[in-house]
């Protein structure tokens, strides 16, 4: 039996481009001999493969592992002397496929979730895995720098069968808790603590167009009434002085919680709401017509933009339109740094 300090060593001698799907790198891989090695794996799991293939063959007993060749990835992998071959099942295909149809018939203690990274396949693999993965067992998951995958390690380390080891660049280790085994074919997604810390998300304005990746899609929301009030009241005050006709974008928790916080707002001259989701528009919101944005141009004075999450998509939404737009709340001086402000953009 080789020690485990030679296979590193014999990993390190490999060049980074052993194969070209991805090779997990140095770092990440003495992290997973660390792990594995502080635990008895009889049983354990793979999808795709490379050079962590190679070292989990000899930390594991029996070593499963669902991978294309991409890459060659798994050609490399079983034409290496490094591999202990008796040790390992090879399922070639689409883990989509393969591992879906797969039948555990043993308990897992090591599970890496390193195959297709788009929407939702890791998803899945974790799903078809989660349940047979022991208690005090090892979960990796790879490549949380995707969004996607970022969002299944977020979920993860809240989740209460699961307590984060530690992350090496852009590997996560996760040992799995003693906790009752969540069922993968019912639901309970208000017992599960990533929903309940956030529920309910915002969703007034899912439908409006798109800007956070532009850094455009969150102002600072606060739930300090104070933060609102001392903001809006001089500017109310104003607006009521001047006859200056209103309208607010946003029909939806975040307008409601503005009404409650600034009960003041019924003073202006409230001409509309905005809503920029087709079939809002001819409604009405409050006892008051929902309009789209352009409808605003030459009728309102001044829109007010009111969303948890949007605003300032929202604000640059309005620049196309010439009519004066505001925030319902200051930003943050972070989200002011955000270098993609639009041309021409206002502060409000
Ligand atoms: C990033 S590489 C894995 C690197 C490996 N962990 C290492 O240490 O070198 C991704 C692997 O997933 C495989 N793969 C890609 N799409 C797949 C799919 N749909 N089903 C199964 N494996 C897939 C690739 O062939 C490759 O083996």
């Amino acid at each position: 039996m080789t020690a485990l300090s030679d296979v590193l060593a014999a990993l390190a001698a490999l060049p980074a481009d052993w194969h070209a799907a991805g090779c997990l790198e140095m770092p990440n891989l003495e992290a997973l001999a660390r792990h594995a090695a502080a635990r008895r794996l009889t049983h354990s799991v793979e999808t795709g493969a490379g050079k962590s293939t190679l070292l989990l063959s000899h930390l594991s007993e029996h070593h499963t592992v669902f991978a294309l060749d991409a890459g060659q990835s798994l050609t490399r992998v079983a034409d290496s002397t490094l591999l202990r071959r008796e040790r390992v099942t090879f399922i070639d295909g689409p883990s989509q496929l393969t591992l879906m149809a797969h039948r555990f018939t043993e308990p897992i203690q090591l599970a890496f979730i390193d195959g297709p990274h788009a929407f939702p396949f890791p998803n899945l693999e974790y799903w078809k895995l989660y349940p047979h993965l022991e208690a005090g067992g090892l979960l990796v998951v790879d490549d949380i720098h995707i969004p996607t995958i970022r969002q299944l390690f977020d979920f993860l380390r809240e989740d209460a069968m699961f307590t984060l080891l530690e992350t090496v660049g852009k590997t996560a280790f996760f040992e799995r808790t003693g906790a009752e085994t969540f069922s993968p074919v019912e639901d309970g997604w208000w017992l599960q603590q990533y929903n309940t810390r956030r529920f309910p998300v915002p969703y007034d304005d899912a439908s409006a167009p798109w800007a956070a990746p532009t850094g455009l899609g969150s102002g600072d929301p606060t739930d300090d009434p104070e933060v609102y009030r001392s903001r809006l009241l001089p500017l109310i005050d104003g607006w009521v002085a001047a006859g200056t006709r209103v309208a607010i974008f946003g029909i939806g928790p975040h307008t409601d919680r503005l009404h409650r916080y600034v009960p003041e707002l019924s003073r202006v001259n409230l001409v509309a709401y905005l809503d920029s989701h087709p079939a809002q528009q001819g409604t009405r919101y409050r006892g008051v017509a929902v309009r789209a944005p352009e409808w605003a141009g030459g009728r309102a004075d001044i829109v007010l933009c009111s969303s948890f999450a949007h605003e300032l998509a929202q604000l640059a939404l309005m620049d196309a339109v010439p009519v004066k737009a505001v925030l319902s709340h200051p930003v943050s001086a972070a989200a002011r740094a955000t270098p993609a402000t639009p041309a021409g953009g206002r502060a409000a």
